[in-house]
């Protein structure tokens, strides 16, 4: 079979779970499976259920994350100069719109050249009276010293927001990524650690916030979360300001419960599997060097950047490519976008002329890492 960068790792039980919500319910909108999903995770998290909000990407959940800081009664409403927020530009596009999006202003930060991850030290250097969030990114599911930003928000009196898409699964010194900080956003797209199809969910530490978010997902209904779990709606409402149609479906939703069960027992140990053995296989090939983690995180890779060194990054994709093995590229800095341009962040954009992306899915064998490491090494030699 064709190698494939990433791929959806479903199967039988999830067909199964969607069938019976087609079958046995009857209603494929948000009710009863979502709420189950919900205190599935705030479970698996160790949280309340009300902390938990899914959503139907991960990009919505980030977007009403960035809007809940507007429940903040020291945030200006809405209207005045845009409140700012830090977010390294080595990210996927998402995490910019959905700043954007929520009516703040994304301010490109520049990053670690070990790890891609949030250089603080840079972000330090852009604050002004207008930054009220830093977002930090977990790149390739890197958690990298994510105390250290926690403590420089409190220091500065930011709100934190994770943009925790890759990092499902992951621990920051012995904690689950999702069970402490601020506001934790994470995705379940097709190919995340764990899929509900499309969807998300935002982790929310203050009940404000976490109030706010729940009704911006459904137009800023009030309570209409509680309404539809409830198996009815909201009729009459009164809507007092913006807010989406970000809500995760029941199918989603039953999709989400079946992968939840699966990440412990299958997705976890492969993922790590497969990326030790990329670091084993790798680790000596010349002009190729592996992305750092904390010994003392734990981490679930979704995806698998590796550092092409030396100029040599064109060549080796071309060489990869023309073996049959795909790559990608993660991620072209956002600075760079004309939307979103800004001055040059050196580090960034060392990076994006370095960063290949290898195959990982746990639908891979140890063959197949076998025959992507070989083709890496002949690339390279
Ligand atoms: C770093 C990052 N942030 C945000 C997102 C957005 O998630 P979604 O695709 O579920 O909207 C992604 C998805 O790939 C991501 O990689």
């Amino acid at each position: 079979m064709q190698l494939r960068l990433s791929r959806s790792i479903v199967g039988v039980s999830e067909a199964e779970a969607v069938r019976r919500v087609i079958e046995e319910d009857g209603y494929l909108g948000m009710g009863a499976e979502t709420r189950r999903f919900e205190e599935e995770l705030a479970a698996w998290f160790g949280v309340e259920p009300w902390q938990v909000i899914t959503t139907n990407t991960g990009t919505a959940a980030l977007t009403l994350a960035v809007d809940s800081l507007f429940a903040d009664s020291r945030l200006p409403e809405r209207g005045g100069a845009l409140p700012k927020v830090l977010v390294p530009s080595l990210t996927f596009v998402a995490s910019f719109q959905a700043i954007v999006a929520a009516g703040c202003r994304p301010v490109a930060c520049d990053v670690l050249p070990q790890t891609g991850t949030l250089d603080l030290r840079d972000a330090e250097r852009r604050l002004d009276g207008d930054v009220v969030a830093i977002m930090p990114v977990h790149y390739a599911s890197n958690p990298w010293h994510l105390d250290d930003v926690h403590d420089f928000a409190r220091r500065k009196g930011l709100r934190v927001i994770e943009d925790a898409a890759h990092a499902f699964g992951c621990r920051h010194h012995g904690r689950k990524i999702g069970s402490f900080g601020d506001l934790v956003c994470f995705s379940f797209d097709g190919i995340k650690n764990i899929t509900s199809g499309e969807g998300g969910c935002l982790v929310a530490f203050d009940r404000e916030c976490a109030q706010r978010a729940a009704d911006a997902r459904l137009l800023a209904v009030e309570g209409d979360t509680r309404s539809r779990f409830a198996g009815t709606r909201t009729w009459t409402p009164d809507i007092k300001r913006l807010g989406w149609r970000f809500h995760l479906s029941n199918i989603m939703a039953a999709i989400g419960r079946v992968q939840l069960a699966r990440l412990e027992p299958e997705f976890i140990p492969a993922r790590r599997a497969l990326a030790a053995q990329y670091a084993s296989l790798l680790g000596d090939v010349p002009h190729l060097a592996l992305l750092e983690t904390d010994p003392e995180d734990f981490i679930v890779p979704h995806i698998l950047p590796v550092r092409v060194l030396d100029g040599r990054k064109d060549a080796f994709k071309a060489a990869m490519e023309a073996r049959g093995i795909p790559t990608g590229v993660h991620y072209k800095p956002n600075h760079l976008h004309s939307f979103f341009a800004a001055p040059p962040l050196p580090v960034c954009e060392r990076l994006y002329a370095e960063l290949v992306t290898l195959p990982l899915h746990p639908g891979l064998s140890a063959e197949d890492v076998e025959t992507v490491c070989r083709a890496a090494r002949e690339a390279l030699i």
